[in-house]
């Protein structure tokens, strides 16, 4: 029998699939596509202490290999997250990872402090990488010193494990997974979506009313193994996976390079029952390949020797 259970730092999940933010509700909207129950974790859309209307449209924009986003963070706040969203997690058997996003550090601690009161949440994911939020300055945790102050002051809120998610648009991200870790994450997320823009040549009109936006989706796959691998040569702490993930063999090349689970993001737009159809194939992948378990792969990387 194939073991597909991973250890999460302090939680352990039935398998390393993972929604990433942002692309799948808050979860149970798609459970139409996916059994709540199938998947390792859910992972919500951003919540904030109040509602957020968002950017204004276009906010999606296609392109050749995937494509932009500038949606702004919109939601309906954290008192209607704990209303309408936190009853139906109830009795779930995946974990439920709540995404929080801020403008200050103030902002992440008192949305935790909130949160606290939901026994269904299992966890945090602090967003300290929407590149959405600023008028097209890189994202607010891109400096190290302000994603360490950010989950040390959130760590000291909550007993729950708490997962910082990292922006690929940084020249160093082992620097900054450092830092997470400093401040007591619990594991990091690797990675949120790159800058990008689109534009039309002909009306000069660019793709997104905020001109530049989040790049996801199969293009990124490569800078996001390449943040990944760098994340977890570089920490103590679990790495999640995320970026361009569309197939099985991506998410294996992910644990390949040392993450413990995978997120599965703007693949899902395309084939909103991917998620449920790539743990139904896992354990043949892992069969065909003498392998027993999805442990046995985490890390197995041959980095050679003086990289
Ligand atoms: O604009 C957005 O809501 C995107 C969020 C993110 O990339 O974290």
């Amino acid at each position: 029998m194939t073991d597909l259970s991973v250890q999460l730092g302090p939680l352990q999940l039935r398998n390393p699939f993972l929604s990433a933010s942002g692309t799948f509700g808050h979860g149970l909207e798609m459970k139409h596509f996916v059994s709540p129950d199938a998947l390792g974790g859910w992972v919500s859309k951003t919540v904030t202490i109040e509602p957020r209307a968002g950017n204004p449209a276009p906010r999606i924009c296609e392109t050749e290999a995937g494509f932009l986003n500038s949606i702004g963070l919109e939601n309906r706040g954290v008192q209607a997250y704990l209303d309408n969203i936190v009853p139906a997690l109830r009795g779930s058997e995946a974990v439920i990872i709540t995404n929080v996003g801020g403008a200050s550090p103030d902002d992440f601690v008192t949305a935790v402090e909130r949160l606290e009161e939901a026994e269904e949440v299992d966890a945090y994911e602090l967003n300290l990488s929407c590149p959405n939020v600023q008028g097209g300055k890189l994202p607010y945790g891109t400096d190290p010193a302000v994603a360490e102050d950010v989950t040390r002051r959130v760590k000291d809120v909550t007993k729950k494990p708490v997962f910082s998610k990292l922006s690929p648009n940084v020249s160093r991200i082992g620097d900054m997974a450092k830092a997470v870790e400093a401040g007591g994450a619990d594991g990091v997320t690797a990675v949120n979506t790159l800058l990008g823009m689109a534009v039309d040549w002909r009306t000069g009109a660019p793709g997104l009313a905020t001109v530049q936006g989040g790049y996801s989706g199969r293009g990124v796959k490569p800078v996001a193994l390449r943040c990944a691998w760098e994340c977890a040569r570089s920490v103590d702490i679990p790495v999640i996976g995320c970026g361009g993930i569309s197939t099985l063999e991506d998410a294996l090349e992910f644990l390949v390079v040392g993450c413990s689970a995978v997120q599965i993001g703007t693949a899902s737009f395309a084939n909103p029952g991917l998620l449920a159809e790539l743990v139904l194939e896992l354990p043949a992948k892992l069969q065909e390949a003498g392998v027993d378990s999805v442990e046995a792969l985490i890390g197995s990387i041959r980095t050679p020797e003086g990289v």
